[in-house]
């Protein structure tokens, strides 16, 4: 179970133990829901809602911890910048040392602005095009994770055009069942991603005969939001005995990059943790003298992000709450039946009496659901809330479905705070429509 709401919501955590189990969250008497150091009515009050607000102190921790997991395993963080790009998000991971995963020539030059170094960025996707890979080999980007003989065959071209060498490894495809919602688990041998195990080892053999071309790894992502280790293991022993195979063959094999994906506890479910991975890292690897990667986007950032809302009006008898975020702000309760807490801002309104509501927003598809029958304390009209964990695939997932300008971002760092996206305005949304010469009357 992992992004799908259960039926019976007995077992939903209540709005106390979402903020227990959120050491960056507080609740307090006064100044209501509290990120780090700032109150979130505060932000509410000066950027109104919706609004999406980061902790950097969060993201920082979270890398910090992530690290330490990793400490003596000769390993790299790689962000995945998909789960959140925004540049001050970069920024803070730049600054805690990681790197970025990028799937995209926008990410990569994302990446770059925020001061990520070429060297530390890895270039993964399954459709990369050829302007994207001359802007990699251009930048000198340290790898790119081809995902097939095709895409392999392009690298070497344009490679050998610009009088470079791709530094490149090759992503299998494990066909492991990574445990999690369909459209989001890439692992498997029906799933689009990477090159299958079993044609690896050739295609590698013929990489290193390719001008342009050192293959200098493995790489692997099974999947995302993955609550066991059971998937990692299978798949990193899988690819430990290709490498092994590789070796035996006299091929050179450096590096190993172990993917993203772990999973954290939108309804506190227990989960992964990084400590966890590290240790299936260390079964499969650690004696290999292997240079290890990982890419994880959502365990950074997940928790660390929050879109702010404000109830419009309550109808139906009650049941239903409707808030002015919708599906077009935070699609993943629509698109993956993905479970998110929702916790009042103000203090008085997170006390008393609970009762079975719907979240929706104002979108007029059913799917513009935020919850389902939840227990909730009563959330008159004007209250505000907090949908949590919306840090990752949040705000880059989001349209302007229904003229729906994107809201403004904050980012909090302790108790400072500001904002660091404005909100569009309704003539941003058509700034670069025209309207043709023969439509004039
Ligand atoms: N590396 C590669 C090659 C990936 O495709 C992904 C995510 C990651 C790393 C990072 O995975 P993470 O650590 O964040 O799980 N929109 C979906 C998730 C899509 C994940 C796509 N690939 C959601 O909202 O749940």
């Amino acid at each position: 179970m992992a992004l799908t709401a259960p039926l019976s919501s007995s077992d939903e955590p209540s709005v106390a133990a979402l903020v227990a189990a959120r050491p960056h969250l507080s609740m307090h008497a006064f100044d209501g829901l509290v990120l780090e150091g700032v109150p979130l009515a505060h932000i509410a009050d000066k950027l109104g809602t919706p609004c999406w607000v980061y902790g950097a102190g969060t993201m920082r921790a979270r890398l910090a911890e992530l690290k330490s997991a990793l400490a003596g395993l000769d390993a790299d963080v790689h962000y995945a910048v998909k789960a959140n790009d925004h540049l001050a998000v970069l920024r803070v991971f730049a600054q805690g040392g990681a790197g970025a995963d990028v799937v995209s020539g926008g990410e990569l030059m994302r990446a770059r602005k925020a001061g990520i170094a070429a060297d530390h960025i890895v270039f993964s996707g399954v459709g990369k095009t050829v302007g994207e890979i001359e802007l990699a080999l251009r930048e000198g980007i340290h790898q790119i994770n081809v995902e097939s003989p095709a895409e392999l065959a392009m690298i070497s071209q344009i490679a050998t055009s610009m009088n470079r060498t791709a530094s490149i490894a090759l992503r299998i495809n494990p066909d492991v069942d990574a445990g999690t919602h369909a459209k989001i688990t890439t692992g498997k041998a029906e799933n689009k991603f990477g090159i299958p195990y079993d044609d690896a080892a050739a295609l590698y053999a013929h990489a290193a005969t390719l001008p342009g071309i050192a293959p200098v790894g493995i790489a692997l992502h099974i999947g995302s939001q993955i609550l066991s280790t059971a998937p990692y293991r299978a798949a990193f022993a899988r690819a430990a005995e290709l490498i092994r195979t590789l070796r035996a063959a006299g091929q050179t094999v450096t590096r190993m990059d172990c993917g993203g994906g772990i999973g954290i506890g939108y309804q506190d479910e227990p989960g992964a943790s990084p400590a966890a991975l590290a240790g299936a890292m260390r079964i499969a690897f650690g004696a290999m003298g292997l240079k290890l990667m990982v890419e994880p986007g959502r365990w950074l950032v997940g928790p660390a992000g929050i879109l702010l809302a404000s109830v419009i009006l309550v109808k139906g008898d009650d049941r239903f709450v409707v808030i002015d975020a919708a599906m077009n702000d935070l699609i993943r309760p629509a698109m993956y039946e993905a479970w998110h807490g929702i916790v009042p801002l103000a203090a008085g309104n997170a006390v008393g009496a609970t009762s079975r509501i719907d979240v929706v927003g104002p979108i007029c598809e059913s799917s513009d659901t935020f919850a389902t029958n939840r227990a909730l304390p009563a959330l008159p009209a004007g209250a505000r809330v907090a949908i949590l964990d919306a840090g990752a695939y949040g705000a880059v997932m989001s349209s302007t479905y229904n003229a729906r300008p994107m809201p403004a971002i904050a980012m909090v760092d302790g108790d400072r705070w500001t904002t660091i996206r404005k909100a569009q305005t309704v003539e941003d949304l058509w700034a670069n429509e025209t309207i043709p010469e023969f439509l004039a009357e």
